[in-house]
């Protein structure tokens, strides 16, 4: 069954609530400004091309700046805090961006002497050029070949390769100036600029502070304009923005994504959440490899196979909401981390659940990847019942794939060492064991020996003689096929039926089968 098409503004919007949270942007913030600089090309009258390019522009600016946050976090400490300073003030202006960066320095040094302090200022503001403008290229790069990977032209992506210039030429990296910085790039700073300045210091500031920049970071024409306009253009933009605004916003011809667009567009999604640290590239891909070959060995249907793909490729987009530098730290997370950390799959649902298609049916993989059948997951400690097939296949492959990748505070498990965790997560109850088998045996692990608790302590013999018989054979062939005494094919029937509780060879047959012990096919001779 195929998927029904999906508008990529749907898409668009996912990436928007993930970049929002990862560049420590308020909420609706990629929307807020998609609606005012919208409004604002309305204003001045610009033809639909234009305005093509700025909502798209609005929506997706910061797609690309999850690259390398890892160099950020090592230079700057907490990133998501420092975006969230940087975002209001005047970024050309030399003396707001010390203040800001020497608050940053203080935060990733505590305990540190006012010399020592000064010191590491002095030297972050010398090399700072050398850090960030590599950092800001990359952004500019990884979103453009993003945008490309949704399907989005050449005339909307060039646009992305220059989110940090300025009118006045104090942008980074290539410091364009005036009309070479493209004219959707100037609405959008603006309009981006504006919705930062009404989160921080109201709507009475702000136009005092885009008359006092009008002729830097912004044309003194465009300025004038939305000066002249600003009431109307922020009327109602100080709270969140539903989906159909946007969806309504969109110029025509509305551009729709069939299945096999969507499975590019989950997968650059995937791609976009891993590169933000070094141990993670690849994680999403992989597991979506496990569980898409785990859900095919488990027989579910091809809908849910799909959703479980996306599902994996998307799983960890809710974890942009906590900054690098808390994950590359060795040690145990904080209790406020922790709360943090287990926020990311109710962050995922929110990001995913308005896509069209199965767009429902991922969000609800995703916002379980971590739940547990007993209870113990997060971060709705779902139970048993709330977890389906496809629930419990994804969370065995995060957990498998996991396992087997390094992070800072511990080193990669062999492939051996992963399996034997998750099955020792079986026995408590926590994995499903069928998907657990499933994900291991598309991992090429080894089929378990069946535990002595899987099959009510039974030893290998009497499992032995419970596959013979349950195919059909009576106790003296079973004794023949194992060269064993009659008798003691005997003693081994009785024990095992007193273990499983059955009474009869039809009732152990049954068991054999509700257990895989017995293939399709098999019987006696
Ligand atoms: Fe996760």
């Amino acid at each position: 069954m195929t998927v029904a098409a999906v508008r990529r503004a749907d898409f668009l919007m996912a990436l928007a609530y993930a970049t929002d949270l990862a560049t420590g942007h308020s909420r609706d913030f990629a929307l807020r400004s998609c609606v005012l600089a919208m409004r604002f090309a309305e204003v001045a009258g610009l033809d639909e091309s234009m305005r093509r390019k700025i909502y798209h522009q609005a929506l997706l600016r910061y797609i690309g700046c999850n690259a390398d946050t890892h160099l950020l976090a090592a230079a700057w400490g907490d990133e998501i805090t420092l975006r969230r300073e940087l975002h209001h003030i005047d970024m050309g202006n030399r003396e707001e961006f010390v203040a800001i960066f020497v608050r940053a320095i203080t935060r990733k040094l505590p305990g540190a002497s006012p010399d020592e302090l000064a010191k590491a200022v002095e030297r972050g503001l010398a090399e700072g050029p050398q850090v960030n403008i590599p950092i800001l290229s990359g952004h500019c790069e990884v979103a453009q070949r993003i945008a490309e990977r949704i399907g989005l032209p050449e005339e909307i992506r060039e646009n992305l390769g220059q989110i940090y210039e300025r009118w006045d030429g104090k942008g980074l990296p290539r410091g364009l100036k005036g009309d070479a910085v493209k004219f959707p790039v100037r609405v959008v700073t603006l309009a981006q600029d504006a919705i930062a300045l009404i989160d921080h210091l109201g709507f009475d500031a702000l136009k005092a502070k885009i008359a006092e920049r009008a002729g830097g970071a912004y044309e003194t024409e465009l300025a004038e304009l939305f000066l002249a306009h600003c009431e109307a253009l922020v009327k109602g933009l100080d709270g969140p923005v539903d989906r159909e605004t946007i969806l309504a916003l969109e110029p025509l011809p509305h551009a729709m994504l069939d299945e096999a667009e969507c499975e590019e567009a989950y997968l650059a999604i995937a791609d976009m959440i891993d590169m933000r640290m070094p141990f993670t590239f690849g994680h999403s891909r992989a597991v979506a490899a496990l569980a898409t070959a785990a859900g095919k060995r488990a027989g579910l249907p091809a809908a849910d196979i799909r959703a479980v793909r996306w599902a994996a490729y998307t799983h960890d987009i809710g974890e942009l909401a906590i900054p690098v530098s808390t994950w590359m730290r060795a040690g145990a997370l904080t209790e406020r981390e922790t709360d943090a950390a287990h926020l990311h799959p109710y962050h995922g649902e929110r990001a995913l659940s308005p896509l069209g298609g199965d767009g429902k049916s991922v969000a609800a993989l995703v916002l379980r990847h971590h739940e547990r059948l007993d209870g113990t997951g997060y971060h709705r400690y779902a139970k048993a019942s709330d977890l389906s097939p496809a629930a419990r296949i994804l969370a065995a492959a995060e957990a498998f794939q996991t396992g087997r990748e390094a992070r800072p505070y511990r080193p990669a498990l062999s492939d051996g060492a992963a399996a034997s965790k998750l099955r020792g997560a079986v026995r408590e109850g926590k994995l499903c064991p069928e998907a657990v088998e499933a994900v291991l045996a598309s991992a090429g692990q080894p089929a378990r020996r069946d535990s002595a608790e899987r099959l009510s302590g039974l030893t290998p013999r009497e499992i032995e003689v419970l596959r013979l018989i349950a195919a059909g054979h009576t106790a003296k062939e079973a004794a023949r096929q194992l060269d064993i005494a009659p008798k003691t094919a005997d003693n081994h029937i009785q024990s095992l039926y007193s273990k499983i509780g059955v009474a009869t060879r039809a009732a152990a047959a049954l068991y054999a089968l509700e257990r895989g012990l017995v293939q399709a096919g098999m019987s006696a001779a």
